[in-house]
């Protein structure tokens, strides 16, 4: 699995430019670099699959992607979720033909063999003349080294050497809490996810997502100018950019002051967010929560979250709470499909579910009016990464914003900060995405078993 000549050389590239705050353009359209990440990246680290609620029920499975690879998620009928790649033992055909269903069972097309929704082998037609004796016990489904969920958020890792997932997390757990702990009886995938190819390297969707708030003022004015986003773009610039540990970052528009005006709790309405105490999230997250006006996240790789005050029409209706999860699937070098998902808190009541999602849908959805805008800008990413000109230029990007000496940003003082992570001021800031690929590159350079330090 040793990188080729090209490859080792963008990664050493990305080690010696980072402190320059300088990042090869090839990065983002090499197809080698694209082979190398599909194994050294999505082959180890903790993939998002699905939410539980989106399995409620025993039977109940979705279709999902690790990388390139299909592979199933399935609550079995002892209640527990399985992660089964989705290739037949017999001859590696494709067996489930359906993105969600519930099935106790799944049938492979070809000669017919039949797995229970935990991925045992239970049969195959005329199985005495056919297998005799044969063990069914040898011949599962191959399952994903591991898997584990946090705030019912399920992902999975194909590397058995891989720390468990809240080590992992590493300081972006105490982040997730205080998104997605706020209501005691947890959240909900509002509808089915809406999925859209776009021609973009997956890792624009998880630096936008690890904090690249300067790009509202230019590329998302009209957002402004329609009235469907209540905080002025310089105002929303105050904040506090996260690296919450390496590899994950993210992103809080706040006040100044904890009694400046709102709006808090990013936009929910305030009777919801008078229940919001959680079950086990702290006093401090609570706070961090109520004073936040727009949570940008990302858990890499390619697990992004995005929590603030939206309206579907812009000033018709005042903006409500918006809290979206998505996936940048990788499709090729320069293809994603983004996997889009909304959330509701459990004690929503439906009025207020409705509202989110249309507000949701208005905005980051395929025809919303924000990621009409971001999604543009990506393709030509990804199409001069891979240009000829990128390549006999060395041409490199600039991620200087907030560095020392370049503009406002100041690192926080630990004592200031109630959460983890090292903590900037201002959202006049890269570090948040010099953070994720720092990390991007030490995992890329890994031996197999090897993992990069998930502490600062
Ligand atoms: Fe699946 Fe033969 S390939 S049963
Ligand atoms: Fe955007």
């Amino acid at each position: 699995s040793a990188l080729s000549p090209r490859v080792q050389s963008l990664m050493d590239e990305i080690e010696a430019g980072l402190p320059e705050g300088r990042i090869p353009s090839a990065i983002f359209g090499n197809p080698e670099v694209y082979q190398a990440e599909l194994r050294k990246i999505f082959g180890r680290s903790w993939v998002y699959m699905a939410h539980e609620s989106e399995i409620a029920a025993n039977g109940d499975y979705v279709l999902r992607k690790i990388g390139e690879d299909s592979f199933i998620v399935s609550r079995d009928e002892q209640g527990k979720v399985n992660v089964l790649f989705d290739a037949c033992r017999h001859r590696g055909v494709q067996i489930c033909r359906s993105d969600s269903g519930n099935s106790s069972h799944f049938r492979c097309p070809y000669h017919g063999w039949t797995y229970s929704a935990d991925g045992e082998l239970v049969g195959a037609p005329l199985w005495k003349n056919a297998f005799g004796n044969m063990k069914k016990s040898e011949n599962g489904l191959a399952k994903a080294a591991q898997v584990e969920s946090f705030h019912g958020l399920i992902f999975a890792t194909l590397d058995a050497s891989a720390p468990p997932l809240r080590e992992y997390l590493g300081g972006m757990a105490w982040y997730l809490d205080l998104v997605f702990g706020l209501d005691k009886d947890g959240v909900e995938v509002l509808g089915a996810p809406q999925r859209f190819v776009v021609d973009a390297n997956w890792k624009s969707g998880a630096d936008n997502f690890s904090g690249d708030d300067y790009h509202l003022g230019t590329l998302h004015k009209s957002v402004w100018s329609i009235g469907a986003f209540p905080v002025p773009f310089s105002e929303n610039m105050m904040g506090y950019h996260i690296q919450a540990s390496p590899g994950h970052s993210l992103s809080f528009s706040m006040a100044e002051y904890a009694d400046e005006p709102g709006p808090n709790f990013f936009g929910f309405p305030e009777d919801l967010a008078a229940t919001f105490k959680g079950s086990d999230i702290s006093p401090e997250q609570l706070e961090v929560a109520r004073r936040s006006r727009v949570f940008v996240g990302n858990v890499f790789p390619n697990f992004s979250i995005l929590a603030l005050p939206m309206t579907e029409d812009g000033a018709n209706h005042a903006p409500t709470g918006v809290l979206t999860i998505r996936t940048w699937q990788p499709k090729g070098p320069g293809q994603i499909e983004i996997w889009n998902y909304f959330i509701g808190y459990k004690n929503m009541t439906p009025e207020q579910k409705d509202r989110t999602y249309r507000a949701g849908l208005g905005t980051f959805s395929l025809g919303g009016a924000f990621e009409m805008d971001d999604t543009e800008p990506w393709l030509t990413v990804a199409k001069n990464g891979s240009s000829v000109a990128a390549e006999l230029l060395d041409f490199d990007l600039n991620y200087q914003m907030g560095m020392p000496g370049v503009g406002i940003a100041t690192e926080v003082d630990p004592d200031d900060w109630p959460g983890p992570g090292k903590v900037f001021w201002t959202r006049y800031e890269e570090g948040v995405q010099r953070n994720m690929y720092s990390f991007y590159a030490d995992m890329m350079r890994a031996e197999p078993g090897e993992w990069p330090e998930f502490e600062f």
